[in-house]
């Protein structure tokens, strides 16, 4: 065999050894951007299914049971009263009587026979708080693990909240009158709020077709004076 011949041959094991490295690499390429999809994918699916985490920090309690609707709150409430009594003096059922419940020590009624041990509500020290009864009725055995309450908890990813602070402002009508309604969070919780306005307000200046201050500046030719439409000062 020539040298050139030793050569090819050197050559193409030489090629065939590249190649292989090339599929190794390759494929290894391919499997971890199979693994990144795949971890992608699973985060995606957390996000959707760990919906209560989206409310991170503080709830406003002040401002959104000051806006709830007792009216609505009536209604959530059908989905205790197969337990409870929201009457005054009414009798316990399967679980305690709920009038007055807002200001009252947890787990306090006399004779009824509450949770005990690990995770139940005699545990818990303290009365309800307007924080507390949210987050027991959002998810009882995530406040209490050992809780006797056998109800999913109202937290609907939507209206949770919403069903919520309306059903809390329902039962503060029920002797809780006079728990007073903490402060409403400042700067950061109070700008949505305000904010709607001006999102709306910014619309009609595209369509250069505002409503009340549009008709006036086309009839006389050189008023700017709906520039400032409320005399507010007084
Ligand atoms: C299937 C029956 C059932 C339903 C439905 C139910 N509860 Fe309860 N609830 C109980 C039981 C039982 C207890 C006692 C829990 C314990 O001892 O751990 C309880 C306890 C409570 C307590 C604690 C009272 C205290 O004296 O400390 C509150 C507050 C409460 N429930 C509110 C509600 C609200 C509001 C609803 C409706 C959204 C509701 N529950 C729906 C059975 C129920």
């Amino acid at each position: 065999m020539s040298d050139l011949g030793f050569n090819k041959i050197a050559f193409c094991v030489l090629g065939t050894a590249l190649a292989v490295i090339g599929l190794n690499e390759a494929s290894h390429a391919m499997f971890q951007h199979e693994e990144h999809e795949f971890a992608g994918y699973y985060v995606a699916i957390e996000e959707t299914t760990t919906g209560p985490a989206v409310v991170e920090g503080p709830r406003d309690y002040g401002t959104l049971l000051a806006a709830a609707d007792v009216a609505k709150g009536a209604e959530q409430s059908k989905k205790c009263v197969q337990c409870h009594n929201f009457d005054q003096g009414g009798a316990d059922g399967q679980g305690p009587h709920l009038f007055g419940v807002l200001g009252r020590d947890i787990a306090s009624v006399a004779g009824f026979k509450y949770s005990t041990g690990g995770g139940s509500l005699t545990e818990l020290e303290g009365e309800w708080t307007y924080e507390k009864l949210d987050h027991f009725i959002e998810r009882p055995k995530g406040f209490a693990s050992g809780t006797l309450m056998n109800f999913a908890g109202i937290n609907s990813r939507i209206t949770g909240l919403q069903d919520r602070m309306n059903l809390i402002a329902y039962i503060r009508t029920l002797g809780g009158e006079g728990i007073p309604l903490p402060a409403p969070l400042p700067p950061e919780a109070a700008a949505p709020v305000d904010g709607a306005a001006p999102v709306d307000g910014a619309a009609p200046v595209d369509g250069a077709t505002p409503p009340a201050d549009g008709a006036a500046p086309a009839a006389p030719g050189a008023t700017p004076a709906p520039a400032t439409p409320a005399p507010a000062p007084h």
